[in-house]
């Protein structure tokens, strides 16, 4: 299986926690098409941490529990599948999963057997209650090898937080993403801290595994799980914008059956989801940053397309409004080259116009401005 753009989907964690059950994610699959979410490229149902018994069966196996889910994941798996969607659950590498249900150390191969069994189509693979002296860099392997093993194309989703030098080794497990962020809260702060601490990560993203930056709070509104704090809806627009543009997999974690008109317009801006899903999937360079007081306030971002265009993102992480300008000579346009970029805005969907010499855009405090720029002669 070869995991050629960003997987996109929608994880139970972020709004419900343990708080999960057959009806709730039914009716999320319902929401999904609905809502236009699948046609709009979200794909993977994934129900997280919480979903099974608290042991194993005669077999060695784990069991649904049944007052969540009294009809199985197998009823679940080809409900999910009939609205045209894939399926998603949820293990570790330890040997209790991070709220102490049973996980998959030393069961792997049996996991992803009963995995296989029920139709899972992807399995986020968690790093908590390890034993000492078993790496997790040991412990992703065996899981990518139970995987690659069990007879079904299972999406491997690695989900050890960036930790223990995970960037040198996460390839060798045949992880088709891996979370290269500690874990996401709904506010401001951890959108910022989370971007801040990619940056370095940007270069090891790409096809076949890609830097998973931790599922959106896009539409939370402070409520649910992890709903701390809130965002302003600029704030959820310039969260999306940056996971987007740098190539991070967007799984949503906001409850899609309630979702405003603002939620939808930023989860389902076809032109930002097409930069993210670029075929040729180029990682994102840096053209102009600015820090104030030694912190980073804004950045600007280019990103080149499979069909020559250039898509453009500019980042104000600080608390002023700033005018960043782009340099056309910085991308090797204007002066001698004849060559001018043709601006399209795709937060407002308006075409800008035609520029050789330079670029200037406002960008509000805690905003971002996406563009996708095609290059014409001057
Ligand atoms: C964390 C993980 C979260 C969520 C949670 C479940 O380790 O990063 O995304 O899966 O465990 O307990």
């Amino acid at each position: 299986m070869i995991v050629k753009t960003p997987p996109l989907g929608w994880n139970s964690w972020n709004t419900f926690g343990h708080n999960i059950n057959e009806t709730m994610i039914k009716e999320m699959a319902d929401a999904m098409v609905e809502t236009g979410l699948r046609d709009a490229g979200y794909e993977y149902l994934v129900i997280d941490d919480c979903w099974s018994l608290h042991e194993r069966d005669e077999n060695g196996k784990l069991v649904a529990d049944p007052e969540k889910f009294p009809g199985g994941m197998k009823a679940v798996a080809d409900y999910v599948h009939s609205k045209g969607l894939k399926f998603g659950m949820y293990s570790c590498d330890g040997t209790m999963t991070c709220a102490r249900y049973p996980s998959s150390f030393d069961y792997e191969f049996i996991d992803a057997a009963t995995f296989a069994e029920w139709g899972v189509d992807f399995l986020k693979y968690d790093n908590c209650n390890r034993p000492v002296n078993y790496p997790g860099r040991l412990l992703y392997k065996r899981m990518g090898l139970a995987l690659a093993n069990c007879g079904r194309d299972i999406l491997f989703s690695a989900c050890n937080w960036g930790v223990d030098n995970s960037p040198e080794w996460i390839k060798e497990t045949g992880a088709h993403m891996w979370r290269s962020t500690g874990d996401i809260v709904d506010n401001w702060q951890s959108i910022k801290d989370l971007t801040l601490a990619q940056l370095p990560l940007l270069k090891t993203n790409g096809q076949g595994c890609f830097n998973d930056m931790d599922m959106l709070v896009v539409g939370m509104g402070g409520k649910g799980n992890v709903g701390v704090g809130g965002c302003t809806v600029e704030e959820y627009r310039t969260h999306f914008s940056i996971w987007a543009f740098f190539g991070s997999p967007l799984m949503i974690g906001c409850d899609i059956r309630d979702m405003s008109e603002e939620t939808k317009a930023i989860l389902m801006n076809k032109e930002v989801l097409a930069v993210n899903q670029d075929p040729a999937y180029r990682q994102p360079f840096e053209i102009n940053t600015v820090h104030w007081a030694s912190e980073l306030a804004w950045s600007a971002w280019a990103r080149f397309m499979e069909n020559g265009d250039i898509a453009l993102g500019f980042f104000n992480l600080s608390d002023h409004n700033t005018n960043p300008c782009l340099a056309m000579a910085d991308l090797g346009l204007g002066g001698r080259s004849g060559k001018a970029l043709k601006i399209r805005d795709l937060w407002a969907g308006e075409d800008l116009g035609t520029f050789k010499d330079q670029f200037v855009a406002n960008v509000p405090a805690h905003g971002a401005r996406l563009f996708r720029g095609q290059i014409v002669d001057a």
